[in-house]
């Protein structure tokens, strides 16, 4: 036998129905925000995401990296940002839209310990909005994530969000952050003692016990803010409230991604069953990428969420989905001899756009009539002899139970009548 590959899995026939649900979700809220789809590679040249400024264990340690025949460094996408930013850049989209407010949706990969809720390959839906700093785009964009959710009809979400500061901010936070943490140099994890020179910050969201214990007293970056990076935070919750988006401010919030400053958010699961995994979606403003990726100085933000995770949310808080599998009609022939006839009706009817399905053997009537039930088929068209020999074919509704014999020629209107 050949398994698949360790942190991926098959998509079945019970879980298509929530990503259809989901996938229709994502047209209908991203189109009120006025977002458009991108599609971009799944695997890009490496130096899209192995960018210096990138030092999150993520990019380092996680991503698929290969070389092609022709010798080149490869990577299968981690995450969404950095195609749409490479791809903003390669087709100089700055030159014909000032603020340019894209969608995806798609595999991402990464080379993570694979548990319930994390996978190696997995799924993002993503916005980048890219081309203005102005606080009303974040209050925006934070809103269309929690409109997503609320869309979706999870209850139990927390939208949490921080601000990390301008790049002047940052650098007297790091500071101070370093400064708190040497001394406990020797208790910190081994993972933490390795982040405290190349990136500090991930520290704050170590799941370590013992750097929990540590951080609960670090400086905060809130406490770093410079005047402007204040003011940018202050006036985005001010939008929050406006637009009546129910957050939180997590003051230890730090994104898994370097290229982020200001406003940075997350949307969790607040259910007790869900794992450690609890991160639904996050996001925030990013304003290096597009210029170290070639174009010029533009500010962004963005979000993604994890479609798998989304899934499980869904399962979790037991929404019921609308049952759209069913058939319109099961078409039950006695014998092979009514076979020619049966094949003329069920082409007649696919053709007329309804839902239909027949048995390729000829079994006996309670094995068909079983398969009929299975498909949830709302109409049986029962076809023997005498239907055959006089153009006829009894027509039966599975729910009420009515069951008439009509001429064949009326079959299509009757079936769209009952199915109004
Ligand atoms: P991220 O926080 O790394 O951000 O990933 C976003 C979401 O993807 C997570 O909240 C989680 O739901 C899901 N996710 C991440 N890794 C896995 C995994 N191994 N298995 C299952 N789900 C996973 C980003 O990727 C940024 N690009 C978001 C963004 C867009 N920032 C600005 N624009």
């Amino acid at each position: 036998m050949v398994n698949k590959v360790k942190g991926t899995y098959d998509i079945l026939s019970e879980d298509i129905k929530i990503w259809h649900f989901l996938e229709q979700k994502i047209k209908e809220v991203t189109k009120k925000y006025n977002y458009t789809e991108i599609r971009t590679p799944i695997m890009e040249y490496s130096n899209v995401f192995h960018r210096e400024s990138e030092q999150s264990d993520m990019v380092l340690k996680e991503t698929y990296n290969f070389k092609d025949k022709g010798n080149r460094d490869l990577t299968l996408r981690p995450e969404g940002t950095a195609g749409v930013i490479r791809s903003y850049v390669e087709n100089k989209t700055y030159a014909t839209s000032d603020l340019y407010k894209v969608y995806y949706v798609g595999p991402m990969f990464r080379y993570e310990r694979p548990q319930k809720g994390r996978y190696r390959q997995f799924h993002q839906f993503g916005c980048e909005a890219i081309g203005y700093k102005n606080p009303l785009l974040d209050a925006e964009v934070i809103k269309l994530a929690s409109d997503f959710v609320k869309a979706i009809g999870l209850k139990n979400v927390i939208v949490e969000v921080n601000s990390l500061g301008d790049s002047e901010s940052r650098e007297n936070y790091y500071k101070a952050l370093k400064e708190y943490l040497i001394p406990f140099k020797d208790e910190l994890s081994n993972d933490s003692k390795d982040r405290l020179e190349r990136n500090p910050l991930r520290i704050l969201d170590s799941k370590d016990k013992k750097d929990i214990e540590i951080v609960k007293n670090a400086p905060k970056p809130i406490d770093y803010l410079s005047k402007e990076s204040k003011k940018y935070f202050e006036d985005t919750i001010k939008y929050l409230e406006i637009m009546d988006v129910k957050y939180s401010i997590n003051n230890k919030l730090v994104r898994g991604l370097d290229y982020y400053s200001e406003v940075v958010f997350e949307i969790l699961a607040d259910l007790k069953n869900f794992g450690s995994q609890n991160a639904l979606g996050g996001g925030g403003r990013y304003e290096n990428l597009v210029n170290e990726l070639g174009g010029p100085k533009t500010s962004a933000i963005g979000f993604s969420f994890g479609i798998d995770r989304l899934i499980l949310a869904i399962k979790e808080e037991e929404i019921q989905l609308e049952d759209n599998d069913s058939l319109d009609a099961y078409v039950i022939m006695f014998s092979e001899n009514e076979l020619d006839y049966g094949l003329n009706i069920i082409n007649e009817l696919r053709s007329n756009n309804l839902l239909v399905d027949f048995d390729f053997k000829t079994r006996s009537f309670r094995n068909q009539l079983r398969r009929a039930l299975n498909n949830n088929s709302k109409y049986l068209i029962i076809i023997g002899d005498n239907e055959k020999n006089n153009n006829l074919v009894t027509l039966k509704n599975t729910i009420t139970e009515e069951e008439e014999t009509i001429n064949k020629d009326l079959l299509i209107d009757k079936l769209k009548e009952g199915l109004k």
